[in-house]
């Protein structure tokens, strides 16, 4: 299927598309990684030491490909109205509509906080700042935000450098899904 308009018309398009979540990858964006779901959840899960008493907060939830494997007290939030119904109907699990840099809960409410392949989306550096100021506020303990892309194949894809998020007191660490490990990184902020 051929998707066109802005990126969030498009995330709107992917979930209105007919499919079960056996379909889940095709929903999520993941069609051309080689990755296993379950394994980065549980990598994710391993790095900020997510216990299930923890409110976690992913940025960018989609139809929940990550969010299926959260065992703790998860909400997503992302932009597509479609993919978030499509989270709540696949995986019972709670999503909200929401712009990533306005994000609709009280200061510090989430323990934790993750985003994986959302943050190429964003327009500009700017929006970016506002996403990271947002985070910051409705997380106590450990941000993660993975699949930043250095280089891409889609001009359309927000670039970004390791040193923007050493310059925010992240660190910053190689990607870990093939085929890009090598042009995307992740940014990792344990203790904020
Ligand atoms: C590649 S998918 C990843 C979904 C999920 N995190 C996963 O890994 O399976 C990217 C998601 O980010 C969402 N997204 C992109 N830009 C966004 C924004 N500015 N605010 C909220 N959500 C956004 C899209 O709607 C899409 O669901």
């Amino acid at each position: 299927m051929e998707y066109s308009g802005t990126w969030k018309e498009i995330w709107t398009q992917k979930g209105a598309m007919e499919g079960t979540k056996e379909d889940i990858r095709i929903y999520d964006g993941w069609e051309k990684s080689t990755a296993d779901m379950e394994e980065t959840a549980a990598k994710i899960i391993k790095l900020l030491d997510i216990k299930s008493t923890d409110r976690v907060l992913e940025v960018g939830c989609g139809a929940g490909g990550l969010a299926q494997y959260m065992k703790c007290q998860y909400v997503g939030i992302d932009f597509s109205e479609t993919l978030v119904k499509r989270c709540m109907e696949f995986f019972q699990k709670s999503a909200v509509l929401s712009e990533a840099n306005d994000i609709p809960f009280k200061d510090q409410y989430f323990d934790k906080c993750f985003s994986w392949g959302c943050f190429l989306y964003f327009p500009d550096w700017e929006y970016t700042t506002q996403v990271i100021r947002e985070i910051k506020r409705v997380t106590k303990q450990g941000i993660f935000i993975g699949e930043l892309p250095k280089e891409s194949h889609d001009s359309k894809h927000q670039l970004y450098r390791e040193e923007q998020f050493q310059d925010l007191e992240f660190k910053t660490e190689k990607g870990w899904s093939e085929p890009y490990c090598d042009i995307r990184f992740n940014a990792i902020m344990l203790n904020k």
